[in-house]
């Protein structure tokens, strides 16, 4: 190779990557983290049945949750640099101290980029299995 193309090469490369660092800065000041979300007083009372199945709500998780959430809830799935609101570092204490009934009406319900899963996953046990593997999360 002459030296004027190890030089243009170098300069491509550089530019590649100064685009790709701009790129990400730019994504991660314009992704919001999540406002607060509030659940009538009657939801977050409610507490996820005794018996619920992790086992089963771990599988709901892969199908359904990973994609944004990521395999451990760290908000790190494949779609979360896509998303105009950081879905949440779910091993953390301050969504660990939410409620059962609290995770169950936000994911029943769902808000914006968070689709609602009511109806999505009709037997409310399941939804109450993948509460349960929520609190798995925890670190
Ligand atoms: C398309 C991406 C996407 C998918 C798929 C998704 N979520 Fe979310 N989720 C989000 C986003 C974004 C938020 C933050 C929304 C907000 O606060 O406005 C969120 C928030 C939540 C919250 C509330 C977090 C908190 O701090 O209390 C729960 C609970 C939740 N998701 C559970 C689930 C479950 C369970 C599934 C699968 C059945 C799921 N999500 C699938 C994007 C997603």
């Amino acid at each position: 190779m002459k030296t004027t193309q190890k030089i243009a090469s170098l300069l491509v490369a550089a530019v590649i990557a100064v685009v790709f660092l701009f790129g990400n800065l730019a994504q991660a000041q314009t992704q919001a983290k999540a406002k607060p979300w509030p659940v009538p007083d009657k939801d977050k009372a409610m507490k996820a049945p005794a018996n619920t199945d992790v086992a089963t709500g771990k599988d709901l998780w892969a199908k359904h949750c990973k994609s944004c959430h990521g395999s451990k809830g760290l908000g790190d799935g494949p779609k979360a640099a896509s998303l105009k609101t950081f879905p949440g570092d779910f091993s953390a204490a301050a969504f660990q101290s939410s409620t059962d009934g609290e995770l169950l009406y936000r994911t029943d319900k769902g808000r914006d980029e968070m689709p609602k899963y009511e109806t999505k996953i009709p037997a409310i046990g399941d939804r109450w299995a993948l509460v349960a593997f929520m609190r798995t999360l925890k670190k």
